[in-house]
């Protein structure tokens, strides 16, 4: 079977993880962490990045961050996983969904402004597959209403928006290095900061709601607990992993950008005649690879391609369902119809992709579709 996914190996994983074992820290927050956070900040230019155990525990502190408190509301498109509203309706927020937009999955930005209300505390864009939402478009709504805004970058790492890096233009971000990431830890996420105010306070909630940051640095000569917070920070083990990872980031982007071309280019004239949407890119996204989709015409369509992959042993799958329609949150909606994100739901299908997936891999993906 050609699975959907392979997490990919560099190599150096085990020597790095020995070496954090064999340095005798194994806890959070040691070289390895302090290393993949620098490279962060370097890199992508965020004032603050701290590593977390997942994408999801770096949405919780973000929610805690932004002091999200019981009736707040939150806006967030529908066609989302499960993780973008947990940590906000923990917090006892209502959450008032967006339709997604016609050309792309994303968040339809001309749809937000009518739905801020006084209530309205944050606005929490999606940048599906790694494209990058109409962030000036989206800040400026924000700046409007004096709200914040947090990226979810889960799929977003190593992407741009107007040559901005992803998580490095709302208030705070929060990308995923979960196994099916470009790069991954097996599960680990990344809070970024990109305001002053946020710094202090994210280090205490990561440490448990203590000051014990301060504590090892030497700005304090004793550590307490001083706020709420858990326990999110990975880890050496995990960090040295994802120090494997990050540096093969130019390598793997490089191989991930061209799966997907040959993809892109394979597919074009075929989705052209059979009605079938390839990924769209705004001129102020770039393509980061993490994953190439199909935006078939019906339910049926896409059950068929599946059905057709798998049969030639090759393993496609769909993704989110519309959180609006969930068990657990259909009867807290407001009931307005969000056609976008439900068309994306019942017509939107992954195909196989991997670092190590070879042209000829490719090709019989290809092949079979065009079949
Ligand atoms: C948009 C989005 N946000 C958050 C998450 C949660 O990421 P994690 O599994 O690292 O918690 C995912 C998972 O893939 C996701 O797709």
């Amino acid at each position: 079977m050609l699975p959907f996914n392979k997490p990919y190996l560099t190599g150096k994983e085990m020597h790095y993880i020995y070496q954090a074992v064999y340095s005798g820290k194994i806890s959070g927050n040691g070289i390895f962490t302090q290393r993949c956070q620098n490279f962060f900040e370097q890199r992508y230019g965020f004032k603050k990045a701290l590593l977390t155990t997942s994408c999801t525990d770096a949405l919780e502190m973000c929610a805690i961050l932004a002091d999200i408190m019981p009736g707040d509301e939150v806006i967030m498109p529908s066609y989302t996983f499960v993780s973008t509203a947990l940590p906000f309706v923990r917090q006892g927020a209502k959450i008032v969904f967006v339709d997604s937009r016609s050309d792309h999955p994303g968040i339809n930005e001309d749809e937000i402004e009518m739905l801020i209300t006084s209530k309205t505390k944050a606005i929490v864009p999606v940048h599906y597959a790694g494209i990058a939402c109409d962030m000036d478009k989206i800040m400026s709504i924000a700046r409007k209403y004096n709200l914040l805004v947090i990226e979810d970058a889960a799929q977003a790492i190593d992407s741009y928006y107007n040559g901005k890096p992803l998580g490095s233009i709302g208030h705070l971000a929060a990308f995923s290095f979960h196994e099916t990431k470009n790069i991954n830890s097996g599960e680990g996420g990344l809070l970024t900061i990109n305001e002053d105010r946020f710094i202090k306070r994210s280090e205490i909630i990561w440490e448990k709601g203590t000051n014990r940051s301060e504590f090892f640095r030497g700005e304090v000569n004793k550590y307490g607990w001083v706020d709420v917070g858990s326990s999110f920070l990975p880890s050496e083990v995990i960090a040295a992993y994802l120090w494997a990872q990050i540096e093969n980031i130019d390598e793997i982007q490089k191989k991930r950008k061209k799966i997907w071309n040959w993809y892109y280019e394979g597919l074009t004239e075929w989705a052209e005649c059979n009605g079938i949407m390839l990924p769209v890119l705004p001129q102020y996204a770039t393509n980061n690879g993490h994953m190439f989709y199909l935006i078939c015409k019906s339910l049926s369509q896409r059950n068929d391609i599946i059905d057709k992959l798998k049969n030639e042993n090759i393993l496609a799958v769909f993704h989110y369902l519309s959180l609006h329609k969930s068990k657990f949150y259909n009867n807290k909606h407001d009931g307005r119809a969000l056609v976008e994100s439900d068309r994306y739901s019942d017509t939107l299908v992954r195909l196989p992709f991997f670092y190590e997936l070879q042209y000829e891999d490719v090709n019989s993906v290809i092949s079979c579709l065009l079949k």
